[in-house]
């Protein structure tokens, strides 16, 4: 069934004008120097897809469907939320939740569309540039498939959360080009790769979003693994006092990227309690899980960018992701690694006789 609806607006509505930004580099030199930046530029050529052909919008996508044997009982033995759940409210949650959660996907896709073009601008390097112009032609195409998915097959979307839209502007208006490397392509690609791959097991059955994930979390892989290349030599050659900076705005990324996942607009939407729905969510298993499980890709990047200092550490571990450091990062795998906390969690569900396919750990050797 199709929809078709027009975008909720946040309250600044349609247009948000950000000043600043790093300044534009031209490099006359043409320096064939960046083996590795060159082979992913070569990678991504060859990868390029079409949305809307290679995507087979055909399929119908109806979100009752649930995984067999996954019950309101069983979802409420599991979380334990504070009203019980019926079938009823099951499936709102679950609506609501998918279109919230990939409309914050496309919101920041958006980010990432316009955070590669200024990037493809201000990087010096030019191999790095050949490759981020390739980059912004796949989150075109990332924006694209999630507003054709929101609009036409679900008909339920939610506008930029604030604290997602706050770290955009912070990206994009930063004048230090390896600021925007920093935000988009290790913090905010990091955790849309591993919420992707989240998003493919926990949805076995809608197969539409399958193929659109498969598509899109091949790209995303390259992006990080582009962020990690391009960092790395020149964290390495920093100044403490400028890689203090770096680590400041880690921490302060990873409570904005903590922040955005309580899903406080889908507790109002759905008319219940904010604030005894937001500490549900802080506290139950699973939904802190699916938290953690988010930063499963940022935190071994961090550690191969040499960000995970002491004062990095201890914020990390706050928020309670610093068990992540001894993943591969994403020049060794450029899967999404499914976490102990998961597998745990997979188990807890088919222990209940609740059907799931759990997929094999592409780098089994990581947990
Ligand atoms: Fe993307
Ligand atoms: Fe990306």
């Amino acid at each position: 069934m199709d929809h078709h609806i027009d975008m909720p607006l946040p309250p600044g509505g349609p247009l948000e004008f950000v000043p600043g930004g790093a300044p534009t580099a031209f490099n006359w030199q043409y320096p064939e120097d960046r083996e590795q930046l060159a082979a992913l530029y070569e990678k991504s050529k060859r990868l390029q897809w079409n949305a809307t052909t290679d995507i087979d919008w055909s399929i119908d996508v109806d979100l009752e469907r649930n995984p067999p044997g996954f019950t309101p009982e069983v979802f409420n033995l599991l979380t334990r939320p504070p009203k019980p759940f019926d079938d009823r409210m099951l499936l709102e949650f679950k609506t609501h939740r998918s279109a919230w959660m990939l409309s914050q996907f496309m919101h920041g896709e958006q980010g990432a569309l316009v955070a590669t073009a200024a990037l493809a601008s201000a990087v010096p390097d030019l191999d790095a540039k050949f490759y981020a112009s390739q980059q912004v032609a796949d989150e075109a195409r990332h924006v694209e498939v999630y507003r054709r998915y929101l609009t036409t097959k679900i008909g339920l979307a939610y506008p930029v959360n604030p604290h997602l839209d706050t770290l955009l502007r912070q990206i994009v208006s930063d004048d230090r080009w390896d600021m925007i490397y920093l935000g988009m392509q290790i913090m905010v690609e990091g955790l849309a790769l591993a919420a992707f791959g989240f998003m493919n097991i926990m949805e076995p059955e809608e197969k539409l979003i399958q193929q659109i994930t498969g598509y899109v979390i091949r790209d995303e892989a390259r992006h990080v693994g582009f962020g990690v290349l391009s960092l790395g030599d020149i964290y390495r050659q920093m100044t403490a006092a400028e890689m203090k900076e770096r680590e400041e705005f880690v921490v302060e990324a990873s409570y904005l990227m903590r922040d955005r996942l309580l899903m406080e607009e889908v507790w109002e939407r759905l008319g219940l309690e904010k604030k005894t729905w937001v500490e549900w969510s802080l506290q139950t298993p699973f939904m802190n899980g699916f938290r953690q499980i988010l930063f499963s890709k940022i935190v071994p990047n961090l550690r191969r960018l040499g960000l995970l200092t002491p004062y990095v550490r201890e914020h990390l571990e706050k928020i309670g992701v610093l068990q992540f450091e001894s993943l591969p990062d994403s020049t060794q795998d450029e899967g999404v690694s499914i976490p102990p906390a998961l597998m745990q969690f997979f188990g807890q569900l088919m222990a209940q006789g609740v059907q799931i396919e759990v997929p094999t750990p592409p780098n089994s050797s990581a947990s």
